[in-house]
């Protein structure tokens, strides 16, 4: 019997006009596994539920004229504020190409709190008042996608995998790419030899001290060369 606790639930609270998109999501590899074991908890509410009319209309024409839709703020306030009364100690965020892009001191400071209220908005921009409401607004990258939907599972994917219990090899989340803020170290498993490339001598040598500090040194040559950006966030920010 093991006497350490048993993990506790963080849920996922989504509001969303697509709930039927996560469900093959939430329910394969590591991630299924524990929303089936009760480490994470992924509760969809569709805000259409929540509109005033017949039609379920969630979209009006933008004042001021132009181009396209807007989300109107009555059925996803009343939605935002259904789901605040069942997770009251979780932040609500945005999804929006408008928002701060993702990072992993988001993630992990996400993954240190009590669950996580994610706002999945439409083709259509939000009207700009439900800003107001929310505690951040968040993006995946300088891209234009058609909605929130895939950013809340990258986001779920990358919150929840640092709960306690969801990876079953927790040693293995230190050395990854970007938690240090540089990009991991190459890795190479069997064959040796390749048609002709050969994985670094170094790696069989069994010194385990020159191993790791070979690593540390191709951590460094990797982010200089593929992700240079790192290195000069990382020398302003300290
Ligand atoms: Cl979170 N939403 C939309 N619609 N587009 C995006 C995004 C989010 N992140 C990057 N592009």
């Amino acid at each position: 019997m093991s006497d350490s606790p048993q993990p506790t639930c963080f849920p996922f609270d989504l509001l969303t006009l697509l709930p039927e998109v996560f469900e093959g999501f939430a329910q394969t590899g590591l991630i299924g596994k524990a929303f089936a074991h009760g480490r994470l908890a992924l509760r969809t509410h569709d805000w259409r539920q929540h509109a005033t009319d017949r039609h379920g209309t969630v979209d009006d024409t933008p004042y001021g004229g132009g181009a396209g839709m807007v989300l109107k703020l009555e059925p996803l306030m009343a939605g935002l504020r259904h789901v605040r009364e069942r997770a009251p100690h979780s932040p609500a965020v945005l999804l929006c190409p408008a928002g701060r892009p993702l990072d992993q001191a988001t993630a992990s400071r996400w993954a240190t709190g009590q669950g996580l209220i994610l706002i999945c908005g439409r083709y259509e921009g939000f009207d700009a008042r439900v800003e107001a409401h929310v505690d951040e607004l968040v993006s995946l990258g300088d891209y234009v996608l058609n909605g929130g939907e895939v950013a809340a599972m990258a986001i779920m994917e990358a919150v929840g995998r640092l709960r306690p219990g969801v990876i079953g090899n927790a040693a293995s989340l230190n050395s990854e790419s970007h938690r240090s803020g540089l990009l991991e170290y190459p890795q190479y498993t069997r064959p040796r030899d390749f048609e002709g490339q050969a994985v670094p001598d170094i790696l069989l040598s069994g010194d385990h001290g020159r191993v790791d500090s070979w690593r540390a040194e191709m951590a460094l040559a990797r982010t200089r060369a593929l992700r240079p950006d790192l290195l000069r966030d990382r020398n302003t920010s300290t």
